[in-house]
């Protein structure tokens, strides 16, 4: 009986030390990002979608409920701004989907007038407390998929995050199998080590400020071949297509509905629209 519990707890613990060692940690590290220039800059857009609660969770939704494909998306640092909302809307609209943005940072968010941040490590203790992927994305996203499949019926989902919101997307991309495709707009905290552990199909739109994502595509496209895509919009810069993005700008506006474009079509093509 001792001895047998003894085993037990040995091959608990090696079981425990294989996991750990398997499981890619996540480094919440900013120091070489692009610097967040600008401040929140909100258009005149009024979001035409309604927020609920999921359990301890609460969460913007586009209008049109009758799809049944459902889009988590992802915002950046800034939180729920009316950008993001806008972009979840015209994604739904153009391209049939229900657009789903949690409130992650639940409204404790780094505030905008704190941009540019003075101290980048601050930010990086703030996301790895209070929004990092481990210890409250994953339960938000979970939480959204769950909720769907049991009152909605809706199996098909994918995501899409910009700036913070693109290491959330691959980290659903790498460990939550209904997560049928991704999309990371000029992400942040993504390194191109992430690529290996990623199991869905995937489309990078970094921009002329952020790091080089062609590694990390090259290695996505010995996985899943055509269907994943990378395309770097080098007259852009961080932020374009979200909080801090200039939507009065015609240019910035082109490049967000090209974004919104080549995500819709491939999460078109991953997921059935039945
Ligand atoms: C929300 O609830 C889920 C499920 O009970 C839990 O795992 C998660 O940690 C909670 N998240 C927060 C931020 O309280
Ligand atoms: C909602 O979307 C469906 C397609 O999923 C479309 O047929 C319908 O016209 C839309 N409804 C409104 C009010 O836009
Ligand atoms: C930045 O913040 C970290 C964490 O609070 C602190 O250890 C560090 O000294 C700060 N650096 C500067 C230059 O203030
Ligand atoms: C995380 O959020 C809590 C509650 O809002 C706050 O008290 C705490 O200071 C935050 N952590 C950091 C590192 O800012
Ligand atoms: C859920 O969807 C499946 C597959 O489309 C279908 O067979 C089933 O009847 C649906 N269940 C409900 C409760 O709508």
């Amino acid at each position: 009986m001792g001895k047998e519990s003894l085993i037990f707890q040995g091959l608990l613990v090696l079981v425990t030390f294989v996991c750990i060692t398997q499981t890619t940690k996540t480094v919440y590290d900013s120091s070489n990002f692009p610097q967040h220039n600008h401040k929140l800059i909100e258009s005149n857009y009024t979001p035409r979608g309604e927020e609920y609660t999921l359990g301890n969770l609460t969460v913007y939704e586009t209008p049109n409920r009758s799809s049944k494909r459902v889009l988590i998306h992802i915002y950046d640092i800034f939180g729920m701004s009316v950008n993001i909302r806008q972009v979840a809307d015209s994604m739904a609209a153009l391209h049939d989907f229900r657009v789903v943005i949690p409130r992650i940072f639940r409204e404790e968010y780094w505030n905008e007038g704190n941009f540019p941040p003075a101290n980048h490590s601050e930010l990086d203790i703030w996301v790895e407390e209070n929004a990092s992927w481990e210890k409250v994305a994953k339960y938000d996203v979970l939480n959204i998929i769950n909720w769907f499949q049991t009152r909605e019926n809706i199996t098909e989902f994918a995501i899409f995050g910009m700036c913070y919101g693109g290491i959330i997307s691959t980290m659903a991309a790498t460990e939550i199998p209904e997560i049928k495709a991704a999309g990371l707009v000029h992400p942040t905290y993504v390194t191109n080590e992430h690529a290996e552990g990623v199991k869905a199909p995937m489309y990078l739109l970094p921009t002329s400020t952020d790091a080089d994502f062609l590694p990390f595509y090259e290695v996505l496209k010995t996985k899943f071949g055509d269907n994943c895509g990378h395309r770097r919009m080098t007259d852009m810069v961080h932020g374009f297509a979200g909080a801090g993005g200039d939507f009065s700008d015609p240019l910035t506006v082109q490049r967000v509905e090209e974004v919104i474009d080549i995500l819709g079509v491939f999460f078109n093509k991953n997921l059935n629209n039945s």
